[in-house]
Protein backbone atom coordinates (compact mmCIF):
# COMPACT_ATOMS: atom_id res chain seq x y z
CA UNK A 1 0.00 0.00 0.00
CA UNK A 2 1.36 3.74 -0.37
CA UNK A 3 2.00 5.80 1.88
CA UNK A 4 -0.68 8.17 0.12
CA UNK A 5 -3.35 5.26 0.29
CA UNK A 6 -2.03 4.75 4.00
CA UNK A 7 -2.35 8.31 5.20
CA UNK A 8 -5.63 9.03 3.37
CA UNK A 9 -8.50 8.20 5.26
CA UNK A 10 -11.66 10.15 4.08
CA UNK A 11 -14.54 8.50 2.30
CA UNK A 12 -14.61 7.86 -1.04
CA UNK A 13 -16.19 11.16 -3.11
CA UNK A 14 -18.34 8.89 -4.73
CA UNK A 15 -20.16 5.79 -3.78
CA UNK A 16 -22.50 3.54 -6.06
CA UNK A 17 -24.70 1.30 -5.11
CA UNK A 18 -26.26 -1.68 -6.57
CA UNK A 19 -29.44 -2.33 -4.04
CA UNK A 20 -29.78 -5.68 -4.29
CA UNK A 21 -31.81 -8.36 -2.61
CA UNK A 22 -34.70 -7.03 -1.67
CA UNK A 23 -36.80 -9.94 -2.85
CA UNK A 24 -35.23 -12.62 -1.00
CA UNK A 25 -35.62 -10.55 2.14
CA UNK A 26 -39.23 -10.85 2.04
CA UNK A 27 -39.30 -14.54 1.13
CA UNK A 28 -36.94 -14.96 4.57
CA UNK A 29 -40.29 -13.80 6.18
CA UNK A 30 -43.33 -15.36 4.09
CA UNK A 31 -43.61 -11.18 2.78
CA UNK A 32 -44.56 -9.97 -0.91
CA UNK A 33 -41.80 -8.74 -2.90
CA UNK A 34 -42.87 -5.49 -2.53
CA UNK A 35 -42.35 -5.40 1.18
CA UNK A 36 -38.72 -6.14 0.70
CA UNK A 37 -38.59 -3.43 -1.67
CA UNK A 38 -40.65 -1.08 0.56
CA UNK A 39 -37.38 -2.78 3.49
CA UNK A 40 -35.06 -1.30 0.27
CA UNK A 41 -36.50 1.79 0.33
CA UNK A 42 -35.56 2.36 4.12
CA UNK A 43 -32.57 1.51 3.72
CA UNK A 44 -31.74 3.83 0.82
CA UNK A 45 -33.07 6.56 3.47
CA UNK A 46 -30.91 5.31 5.77
CA UNK A 47 -27.51 4.91 3.55
CA UNK A 48 -28.04 8.44 2.03
CA UNK A 49 -28.54 10.15 5.53
CA UNK A 50 -25.00 8.26 6.40
CA UNK A 51 -23.49 8.94 3.52
CA UNK A 52 -24.10 12.67 3.69
CA UNK A 53 -22.48 12.60 7.20
CA UNK A 54 -19.66 11.19 6.46
CA UNK A 55 -19.37 13.71 3.49
CA UNK A 56 -19.96 11.68 0.79
CA UNK A 57 -20.80 14.04 -2.23
CA UNK A 58 -22.04 11.72 -4.73
CA UNK A 59 -24.47 8.84 -3.84
CA UNK A 60 -25.52 6.88 -7.18
CA UNK A 61 -28.02 4.09 -6.63
CA UNK A 62 -29.60 1.44 -9.38
CA UNK A 63 -33.18 1.42 -8.52
CA UNK A 64 -34.45 0.18 -12.12
CA UNK A 65 -32.80 -1.20 -15.02
CA UNK A 66 -33.79 -2.12 -18.16
CA UNK A 67 -34.21 -5.50 -17.36
CA UNK A 68 -37.06 -4.74 -14.17
CA UNK A 69 -39.66 -4.22 -16.75
CA UNK A 70 -40.05 -8.36 -16.88
CA UNK A 71 -40.81 -8.33 -13.42
CA UNK A 72 -44.54 -8.79 -12.67
CA UNK A 73 -46.51 -5.85 -13.41
CA UNK A 74 -47.74 -5.63 -9.29
CA UNK A 75 -44.04 -5.50 -8.49
CA UNK A 76 -43.18 -3.06 -11.00
CA UNK A 77 -45.84 -0.96 -9.49
CA UNK A 78 -44.94 -1.29 -6.47
CA UNK A 79 -41.16 0.37 -6.95
CA UNK A 80 -42.70 3.29 -9.01
CA UNK A 81 -45.14 3.74 -6.24
CA UNK A 82 -41.92 3.83 -3.84
CA UNK A 83 -40.09 6.06 -6.27
CA UNK A 84 -42.99 8.79 -6.31
CA UNK A 85 -43.58 8.42 -2.39
CA UNK A 86 -39.85 9.45 -2.03
CA UNK A 87 -39.90 11.84 -4.38
CA UNK A 88 -42.74 13.94 -3.26
CA UNK A 89 -41.33 13.53 -0.15
CA UNK A 90 -38.01 15.27 -1.28
CA UNK A 91 -39.80 18.01 -2.88
CA UNK A 92 -41.28 18.96 0.17
CA UNK A 93 -37.91 18.61 2.28
CA UNK A 94 -35.73 20.39 -0.51
CA UNK A 95 -35.59 23.75 1.23
CA UNK A 96 -34.37 22.08 4.38
CA UNK A 97 -32.34 19.05 2.91
CA UNK A 98 -30.27 20.83 0.21
CA UNK A 99 -29.93 17.45 -1.80
CA UNK A 100 -29.09 17.99 -5.44
CA UNK A 101 -30.91 15.11 -7.66
CA UNK A 102 -29.70 13.36 -11.00
CA UNK A 103 -31.50 11.00 -13.10
CA UNK A 104 -30.03 8.21 -14.72
CA UNK A 105 -31.54 6.30 -17.04
CA UNK A 106 -34.34 6.11 -20.10
CA UNK A 107 -36.98 8.57 -18.53
CA UNK A 108 -39.29 8.41 -21.44
CA UNK A 109 -40.72 4.94 -20.22
CA UNK A 110 -41.95 6.27 -17.15
CA UNK A 111 -45.70 7.36 -16.07
CA UNK A 112 -46.05 10.96 -16.95
CA UNK A 113 -46.33 11.07 -12.86
CA UNK A 114 -43.10 9.92 -12.47
CA UNK A 115 -41.33 11.56 -14.94
CA UNK A 116 -42.66 15.31 -13.74
CA UNK A 117 -41.58 14.14 -10.46
CA UNK A 118 -38.10 13.45 -11.50
CA UNK A 119 -37.81 16.48 -14.06
CA UNK A 120 -38.82 18.44 -11.00
CA UNK A 121 -36.92 17.18 -8.28
CA UNK A 122 -33.82 17.45 -10.86
CA UNK A 123 -34.97 21.73 -12.06
CA UNK A 124 -35.45 22.58 -8.22
CA UNK A 125 -32.29 20.42 -7.07
CA UNK A 126 -29.98 22.16 -9.31
CA UNK A 127 -28.69 25.09 -7.46
CA UNK A 128 -27.55 22.89 -4.32
CA UNK A 129 -23.89 21.84 -4.40
CA UNK A 130 -23.22 20.10 -0.96
CA UNK A 131 -24.35 16.14 -1.89
CA UNK A 132 -25.66 14.88 -5.11
CA UNK A 133 -28.19 11.90 -5.56
CA UNK A 134 -28.05 10.09 -8.84
CA UNK A 135 -31.18 7.74 -9.41
CA UNK A 136 -30.42 5.37 -12.24
CA UNK A 137 -34.29 5.13 -13.21
CA UNK A 138 -34.98 2.64 -16.23
CA UNK A 139 -31.27 2.13 -16.59
CA UNK A 140 -28.82 0.04 -18.51
CA UNK A 141 -25.46 1.29 -18.61
CA UNK A 142 -25.29 -0.14 -22.67
CA UNK A 143 -28.57 1.32 -23.88
CA UNK A 144 -26.64 4.85 -22.00
CA UNK A 145 -24.04 4.27 -24.09
CA UNK A 146 -26.23 3.56 -27.23
CA UNK A 147 -27.83 6.47 -26.33
CA UNK A 148 -25.04 9.03 -26.24
CA UNK A 149 -23.90 7.71 -29.45
CA UNK A 150 -26.95 8.79 -30.90
CA UNK A 151 -27.44 11.63 -29.76
CA UNK A 152 -23.42 12.72 -30.86
CA UNK A 153 -24.52 11.09 -34.22
CA UNK A 154 -27.27 13.55 -34.51
CA UNK A 155 -25.19 16.74 -33.33
CA UNK A 156 -22.98 15.28 -36.24
CA UNK A 157 -26.26 14.90 -38.82
CA UNK A 158 -27.19 18.97 -37.56
CA UNK A 159 -23.41 19.86 -37.79
CA UNK A 160 -22.87 20.96 -34.86
CA UNK A 161 -20.46 17.77 -34.22
CA UNK A 162 -17.22 16.53 -36.23
CA UNK A 163 -16.36 12.22 -35.48
CA UNK A 164 -12.87 13.30 -35.79
CA UNK A 165 -13.07 15.06 -32.58
CA UNK A 166 -14.41 12.34 -30.61
CA UNK A 167 -12.25 11.22 -27.59
CA UNK A 168 -13.17 9.71 -23.97
CA UNK A 169 -13.91 12.88 -22.41
CA UNK A 170 -16.36 14.57 -25.15
CA UNK A 171 -18.59 10.64 -25.06
CA UNK A 172 -18.63 11.18 -21.55
CA UNK A 173 -20.09 14.15 -21.93
CA UNK A 174 -23.30 13.25 -23.86
CA UNK A 175 -23.82 10.08 -21.22
CA UNK A 176 -26.82 10.50 -18.22
CA UNK A 177 -23.48 10.89 -15.88
CA UNK A 178 -22.10 14.00 -17.52
CA UNK A 179 -20.16 16.27 -15.62
CA UNK A 180 -20.42 13.72 -12.35
CA UNK A 181 -16.96 12.62 -10.67
CA UNK A 182 -16.88 8.40 -12.10
CA UNK A 183 -17.74 6.11 -8.25
CA UNK A 184 -14.52 5.33 -6.46
CA UNK A 185 -16.36 2.79 -5.03
CA UNK A 186 -18.85 0.48 -5.97
CA UNK A 187 -21.27 -1.32 -3.09
CA UNK A 188 -23.14 -4.70 -4.25
CA UNK A 189 -24.96 -6.62 -1.29
CA UNK A 190 -26.36 -9.46 -1.32
CA UNK A 191 -23.47 -12.15 -2.33
CA UNK A 192 -24.30 -11.59 -6.49
CA UNK A 193 -20.81 -11.33 -7.95
CA UNK A 194 -22.08 -9.74 -11.39
CA UNK A 195 -22.36 -5.78 -12.15
CA UNK A 196 -25.76 -6.26 -13.81
CA UNK A 197 -25.32 -3.75 -16.48
CA UNK A 198 -24.77 -1.05 -13.99
CA UNK A 199 -22.47 2.15 -15.09
CA UNK A 200 -19.85 0.25 -16.98
CA UNK A 201 -18.50 3.46 -18.72
CA UNK A 202 -17.92 4.66 -15.66
CA UNK A 203 -16.97 1.79 -13.67
CA UNK A 204 -13.39 0.49 -15.31
CA UNK A 205 -11.29 2.23 -12.43
CA UNK A 206 -13.44 1.71 -8.93
CA UNK A 207 -13.16 -0.35 -6.30
CA UNK A 208 -16.32 -3.12 -6.01
CA UNK A 209 -17.00 -4.12 -2.66
CA UNK A 210 -19.67 -7.40 -2.68
CA UNK A 211 -21.24 -7.85 0.35
CA UNK A 212 -23.27 -10.70 1.98
CA UNK A 213 -25.92 -8.52 3.89
CA UNK A 214 -29.12 -8.10 1.85
CA UNK A 215 -29.99 -4.64 0.88
CA UNK A 216 -33.13 -3.75 3.25
CA UNK A 217 -30.44 -4.93 5.98
CA UNK A 218 -27.50 -2.51 5.12
CA UNK A 219 -26.29 -0.48 7.78
CA UNK A 220 -23.99 1.90 8.78
CA UNK A 221 -21.73 -0.10 9.99
CA UNK A 222 -21.88 -2.05 6.72
CA UNK A 223 -21.47 0.90 4.65
CA UNK A 224 -18.15 1.97 7.57
CA UNK A 225 -17.04 -1.76 6.76
CA UNK A 226 -17.09 -0.97 2.64
CA UNK A 227 -15.27 2.02 2.87
CA UNK A 228 -12.48 0.39 5.09
CA UNK A 229 -12.14 -2.20 2.67
CA UNK A 230 -11.82 0.61 0.20
CA UNK A 231 -8.80 1.92 2.09
CA UNK A 232 -6.84 -1.54 2.16
CA UNK A 233 -7.16 -1.48 -1.72
CA UNK A 234 -4.39 -0.23 -3.66
CA UNK A 235 -5.25 2.21 -6.91
CA UNK A 236 -2.42 2.43 -8.96
CA UNK A 237 -4.88 3.50 -11.95
CA UNK A 238 -2.59 1.13 -14.70
CA UNK A 239 0.44 2.30 -13.13
CA UNK A 240 3.26 0.31 -11.34
C1 LIG B 1 -33.12 -5.57 -6.56
O1 LIG B 1 -33.46 -6.53 -5.59
C2 LIG B 1 -33.88 -4.34 -6.31
C3 LIG B 1 -34.69 -3.72 -7.24
C4 LIG B 1 -34.88 -4.22 -8.60
C5 LIG B 1 -35.47 -2.50 -6.88
C6 LIG B 1 -34.76 -1.52 -5.99
C7 LIG B 1 -35.75 -0.55 -5.50
C8 LIG B 1 -35.80 -0.04 -4.25
C9 LIG B 1 -34.80 -0.32 -3.20
C10 LIG B 1 -36.91 0.87 -3.87
C11 LIG B 1 -36.79 2.17 -4.63
C12 LIG B 1 -37.20 3.32 -3.85
C13 LIG B 1 -36.35 4.21 -3.31
C14 LIG B 1 -36.91 5.35 -2.58
C15 LIG B 1 -34.87 4.10 -3.41
P1 LIG B 1 -34.23 -7.85 -6.05
O2 LIG B 1 -35.69 -7.58 -6.02
O3 LIG B 1 -33.71 -8.29 -7.39
O4 LIG B 1 -33.82 -8.87 -4.95
P2 LIG B 1 -33.67 -10.45 -5.11
O5 LIG B 1 -32.46 -10.67 -6.01
O6 LIG B 1 -33.45 -10.91 -3.72
O7 LIG B 1 -34.94 -10.97 -5.72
Amino acid sequence: MSAENRTDRRPPRHIAIIMDGNGRWAKKRGLARTAGHAAGAEAFRRTANYCRTLGVEYLTVYAFSTENWKRSEEEVSGIMTLLARYLREALRDMEKNHVRFRFFGDLSRLSPELRRLCLEAQSRSDEYHEVQVNFCLNYGGRDEIVRAVKAFAQDVREGKADPDDMTEELLSSYLDSANVPDPELVIRPSGELRTSNFLPWQTVYSEFVFMNVLWPDFSPEDLDAAIEEYHRRNRRFGGA
